[in-house]
C-alpha cells in the first residue's frame, strides 16, 4: 500500500470511530425568537409561537434549534442584555411555557440549545445595581470599574463594538465601567471567581430543565488584558468602516486566560449527557481553532464564520475549506455557518441562484451546519424604512451599513395577513414578495429552495458519508468546485457551479459510475452521469455511485 492509501485507510477508520453525537451529525437551526412566530398578536415572536412550529422544524429535518436570548431584558440589544439569567422575558412567555416547549421538542426528537450571554449583563441586572452602588459593595469587583485616566477621560482607548468609547463614567462613585457593547451592557469581570460560580449556577439551572446545550455569546471576549493596555491602531481602517475596526482588539479580547474559563464551562457541560458547548468567535482560522482547547477541553463547536467573510468564488472557498480542515486539532469536529442575526443573509450576499448552491455547500461540507431561519425560504435582507430601524448599532452608526434589522425580519408562513407570523403588524417588515415567498406556498412547490433545503437535510441524514465522513477536494477549476465525502462504506460526490455560465467537469477516472441524487434545480434526480458532467448555470449536484 502506498503511503497515501495507508493514510486514507487510517482516516476512514478514525471517521468510522467518530461517535455519532447529535451535534456532530445533525444540523442546527437558529431561531431568532422575536421573528419566528407570534402567538398573542403583539407583532413579536414568542416561545408559544416556536412550540406551534415544532412540527415544521421536524418536517424540515433539522436536529436542534438554537434560540437567541429569551431571558428577562430591557431589550436594549434585543435580549443580549440579560437582567435575570434564570427567567423568561414576559414578551417571550413563561418558564412553564419554556418547559412545555422543551418537552414537546424532545418528543419530536428535536434538541434545544439556549443562547447564553455571559460576557455582559443588562444595566438593569441586580448585580450591576449593587456593583454601581458603592466602591465597597461586595459586587463592585463583579464588573470592570476603573478610575479615569491620569489626565481625565476613559481609562484606555478601547472602543465599543457599537461605536464610541467602551467606557461610561458613573457620577455616583467617580469611576468608569467597561462595556464591549452598549453602555446598557456592562461587562462582567470573569477574573472574579464569584462571577464564574454565579454563571455556572445559571447554566446548571437550564441544563437541569433539560436544555441540550448552549451557544455562548462572544465567548472570546470573556477575559480582557489584566493591565487593560491600549489597543493598537488598525492601519487598514477607513472612516467608512465601523468604528470598532479603528483599533486592533489585541488586548480587549482573545486573551490566553480565556481558555481556562472555557474549560470550566466545558467541564460543567460534560456533567450532563449529550450536551453541546458552542462558542461565538469571530477570529481568523489559526486563532479560532485554539477554542477547541488543550486536549479538546474547550468548545465542542467554536463557530466557524469563515463562509460569511470569504469571497463567493470557487478558489477562495476551496482554499478556505482546506485551510480549515488542516488547522483543526486532532479530534476537533468542524462546523459551518452561512448566515446569522448579525450579518447580511446569504441571499443578500450571493443572490437568489447562488443561495441554492450555498445551501448545498453548507449541507454537504464536513462539519455541523447551522442554518438561519428564513434562509430556507430564500429570504434576503429586507429594506428597513428609516422610521422602523430598531437595531441599536444602526442607530449609533448610521450610514455605515452596520444595521442588523434587515436580517431579522419575520418568518413567512403563509399568504394570510402578515404572512401568518402574527395577527398584528410585525415589529419588522416582511419581504415584498411574502405572498409567494412563504412556507405554505413553497412546500407545495417541489422546485422551491425550501424543498431543496429539506431534500438536502434528509439526504444528509440518511448518508453517513455526508454527515460524518471525510472531506477531500476533487476539483477547483474556474467556477467549479468539486469534492468527495467518504466513509468506510459510502461515497458522495458534490460538484458546485459557483458561476452563471454552464460548466463541464471531466470526472477523475478513479471515481465509480455515478448518478445524480440531488440537483439544486430539483429536476435531474436519478440521471446517470457520463465521464463529462455538465452543470448548468448556478447548479450544484450531489452524486452517488450507481
Ligand atoms: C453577539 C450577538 C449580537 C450581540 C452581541 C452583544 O455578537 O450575536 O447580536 O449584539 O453579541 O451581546
Ligand atoms: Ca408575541
Amino acid at each position: 500500500m502506498v503511503e497515501r492509501d495507508r493514510r486514507l485507510a487510517r482516516d476512514l477508520r478514525i471517521s468510522a470511530a467518530v461517535s455519532e453525537a447529535w451535534w456532530r451529525s445533525g444540523a442546527i437551526y437558529q431561531v431568532y425568537p422575536r421573528s419566528f412566530q407570534d402567538s398573542n398578536g403583539d407583532g413579536i415572536g414568542d416561545l408559544e409561537g416556536i412550540r406551534r412550529r415544532l412540527d415544521y422544524l421536524a418536517w424540515l429535518g433539522v436536529e436542534a434549534i438554537w434560540i437567541s436570548p429569551i431571558y428577562p431584558s430591557p431589550m436594549h440589544d434585543f435580549g443580549y442584555d440579560v437582567a435575570d439569567y434564570c427567567g423568561i422575558d414576559p414578551i417571550f412567555g413563561s418558564l412553564e411555557g419554556f418547559d412545555r416547549l422543551v418537552a414537546e421538542a424532545h418528543a419530536l426528537g428535536l434538541k434545544i440549545i439556549l443562547d447564553f450571554v455571559p460576557n455582559h449583563t443588562s444595566i438593569l441586572h441586580p448585580w450591576f445595581a449593587a456593583s454601581r452602588r458603592s466602591r465597597f459593595d461586595p459586587k463592585r469587583d463583579w464588573y470592570i470599574w476603573r478610575d479615569p485616566a491620569p489626565g481625565g477621560g476613559p481609562p484606555n482607548n478601547w472602543i465599543s463594538n457599537f461605536g464610541g468609547s467602551a467606557w461610561t463614567f458613573d457620577e455616583q462613585t467617580g469611576q468608569y465601567y467597561y462595556h464591549a457593547y452598549l453602555a446598557q451592557q456592562p461587562d462582567l469581570n470573569w477574573r472574579n471567581r464569584e462571577v464564574r460560580a454565579a454563571m455556572h449556577a445559571a447554566m446548571r439551572f437550564w441544563l437541569r430543565r433539560g436544555v441540550d446545550g448552549f451557544r455562548v455569546d462572544v465567548i472570546w471576549h470573556l477575559i480582557k488584558d489584566a493591565a487593560l493596555r491600549d489597543n493598537p491602531p488598525n492601519p487598514a481602517w477607513t472612516p467608512q468602516r465601523p468604528e470598532i475596526e479603528r483599533l486592533i482588539e489585541a488586548h480587549s479580547a482573545d486573551q490566553p486566560e480565556v481558555h481556562g474559563v472555557i474549560a470550566e464551562l466545558r467541564g460543567l457541560i460534560d456533567e450532563f449527557d449529550n450536551c453541546v458547548l458552542i462558542g461565538e468567535i469571530y477570529l481568523p482560522i489559526e486563532r479560532l481553532v485554539a477554542y477547541y482547547g488543550e486536549g479538546l477541553s474547550g468548545a465542542h463547536l467554536p463557530f466557524n464564520f469563515q463562509l460569511l467573510q470569504t469571497p463567493w468564488a470557487a478558489g477562495p472557498i476551496a482554499r478556505l475549506i482546506e485551510t480549515y480542515e488542516v488547522a483543526l486539532p486532532e479530534g476537533g469536529w468542524p462546523n459551518w455557518v452561512l448566515s446569522n442575526h448579525d450579518r447580511p443573509r446569504i441571499k443578500a450576499r450571493v443572490g437568489p441562484d447562488q443561495a441554492r448552491v450555498a445551501a448545498m455547500l453548507l449541507l454537504t461540507l464536513r462539519g455541523t451546519p447551522t442554518l438561519y431561519y428564513g434562509d430556507e425560504l430564500g429570504i434576503g435582507d429586507v429594506e428597513i424604512p428609516p422610521d422602523r430601524i430598531c437595531d441599536p448599532w444602526a442607530k449609533r452608526e448610521p450610514g455605515r451599513g452596520v444595521g442588523r434589522d434587515p436580517e431579522r425580519t419575520p418568518m413567512q408562513w403563509d399568504a394570510t395577513a402578515f404572512a401568518g407570523f402574527s395577527t398584528h403588524e410585525p415589529w419588522l417588515p416582511l419581504t415584498p414578495d411574502w405572498r409567494t415567498r412563504n412556507v405554505a406556498a413553497m412546500r407545495a412547490d417541489p422546485a422551491s429552495i425550501l424543498s431543496l433545503t429539506r431534500a438536502l437535510l434528509h439526504y444528509r441524514r440518511t448518508r453517513a458519508s455526508l454527515s460524518i465522513g471525510l472531506w477531500r477536494l476533487l476539483a477547483c477549476e474556474g467556477d467549479l468546485l468539486a469534492f468527495e465525502r467518504r466513509n468506510e462504506h459510502e461515497r458522495t460526490i458534490v460538484a458546485l457551479n459557483l458561476g452563471a455560465a454552464a460548466q463541464v467537469w471531466s470526472l477523475p477516472p478513479e471515481l465509480p459510475k455515478l448518478k445524480i441524487a440531488i440537483s439544486t434545480h430539483c429536476d435531474r434526480d436519478g440521471e446517470p452521469v457520463g465521464p463529462a458532467l455538465s452543470l448548468r448555470a448556478n447548479e450544484g449536484l450531489a452524486l452517488e455511485p450507481i
